[in-house]
Formats: C-alpha cells, sequence, structure tokens
C-alpha cells in the first residue's frame, strides 16, 4: 500500500459523552460493561487484549490473548510457560493490556503486577477447553524454535496416544493462568477533534482508588 493512503486514512470519531458521572463504582465493573457492549455488537473476540511486556534489558514485546477472567482482583489470561512472554514476566513482573475495541471508538488499558494463579482456578478453566487444545497444551513448547510444521504435527500425534481413552487429560505443568492485578485502568472513547474522554482509575498508597482525567 502506498505511504500516501495510509496517510490520508481518517476517521472521524463521534462516540459520544464519557464523564466521570457515567463511571461505575470500580474499575472491573466499568470493565465489565464494556466487555458486555463488545459482546453485544459482535465484535471478533471481544475479550482478545493486546498483552505487553519486557525482558530484563527494557527491550518489549507485544501479542494477543483472551481475557478469561475479571473480578475485583484482575483479569487473567491462560498461557504455556515455556513462552516469550512468561519468561518476560518472571523477570519484570509487570504487564499491560490493551482491549482495542476500535469499532465501538473505545480502548481500556491495564497495568500492574502479574501473578500466577492457584492450581484450582487454572483447573477449572482447563476443565472446560476443547480437548484438542488441552492435546495442543500438552504438545507445543510455546515460543521455542521448532523443527518444521511436520515436528508439531508429531508431537500432537504423539500426545493423542499418551491421553487416549477418555480419561480427562491433566494440566500440563507448564500451562496456567496470569492474572494482571492493576494499578491503573485506563477508559479511552473517541470524541470530535481529536478531543477524546480518558478516564483512568489509579491505585493509591494507601489502597484506595481515583479516577483522574487524562488530556486526550
Ligand atoms: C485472537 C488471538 C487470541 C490469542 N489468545 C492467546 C491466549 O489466550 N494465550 C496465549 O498464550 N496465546 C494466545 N494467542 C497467541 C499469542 O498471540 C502468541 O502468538 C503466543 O502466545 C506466543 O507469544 P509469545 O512468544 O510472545 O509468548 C492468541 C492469538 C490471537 C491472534
Amino acid at each position: 500500500m502506498a505511504q500516501r493512503e495510509l496517510s490520508v486514512m481518517r476517521v472521524a470519531y463521534t462516540a459520544g459523552e464519557f464523564d466521570e458521572s457515567a463511571l461505575a463504582a470500580s474499575w472491573h465493573e466499568q470493565l465489565a460493561l464494556w466487555l458486555s457492549d463488545a459482546v453485544a455488537a459482535d465484535l471478533p473476540e471481544p475479550n482478545a487484549m493486546v498483552l505487553a511486556t519486557a525482558d530484563a534489558d527494557g527491550l518489549p514485546s507485544s501479542r494477543t490473548v483472551l481475557a478469561k477472567h475479571l473480578d475485583e482482583r484482575g483479569v487473567v489470561f491462560f498461557t504455556n510457560f515455556t513462552s516469550r512472554k512468561m519468561h518476560e514476566l518472571q523477570d519484570t513482573q509487570f504487564a499491560s493490556a490493551t482491549f482495542p475495541w476500535i469499532a465501538l471508538q473505545r480502548q481500556v488499558h491495564v497495568r500492574g503486577p502479574i501473578e500466577v494463579i492457584a492450581a484450582e482456578e487454572t483447573a477449572a478453566y482447563w476443565a472446560i477447553r476443547p480437548r484438542g487444545s488441552q492435546l495442543g497444551a500438552w504438545a507445543s513448547p510455546q515460543s521455542n524454535v521448532v523443527r518444521s510444521r511436520r515436528a508439531l504435527d508429531r508431537a500432537l500425534e504423539q500426545a493423542a496416544r499418551r491421553f487416549a481413552g477418555d480419561d480427562p487429560v491433566p494440566v500440563p505443568p507448564h500451562w496456567g493462568g496470569v492474572r494482571i492485578r492493576p494499578e491503573s485502568v485506563e477508559f479511552w472513547s473517541g470524541r470530535p477533534n481529536r478531543m477524546h474522554d480518558r478516564l483512568r482509575y489509579v491505585l493509591g498508597d494507601g489502597g484506595d482508588w481515583a479516577v483522574q482525567r487524562l488530556a486526550p
């Protein structure tokens, strides 16, 4: 695509007012409301978020993951512990994630320390995953360099043989849930003339949340 075409792409944001009086009492209630709006709007993968991490030298990386649980403690996604993201999370203990609901002229950023969720919580979600996805988690050394597609397919066949029969597939030791425990959550809503609304819940030292308005 010619550079000029990119430079002239321009969308007018008209989502309407989003002010302090419209905010829910807590960040997680507000995020739950916007997630429901994204589901109701039939967006593809409405719970997808772009997860940003950094390595020990500060080199950033990002990728999409699915938010699978939300409550006052934080936002949970599931992943493979052999992955680059997990190594980076172990190094820095912090993550940021963005829900990019462009079609709704909205985005939300969460940022905070992370924790690996309890094994029972992981097991509860694992149990509702399709068997094929469970076998895939056993077969994939996520983010490692592999010889070929064929090697991956073989690893999946091997996992299928290992867990043949009707017994439930156990949770792999290298797989589980990670919770981002937000210290700041920003809600962004598009407005005309690029004068967007940005409202941020921030956790203070005393454990209370405050709301701040940011310039667009
Ligand atoms: C829509 C979508 C959803 C995804 N959801 C997840 C997920 O929930 N967990 C996960 O580990 N990877 C998920 N992925 C794959 C990741 O984006 C990424 O390729 C993988 O986790 C390896 O990332 P890493 O090498 O940076 O650790 C998803 C990808 C897409 C496009």
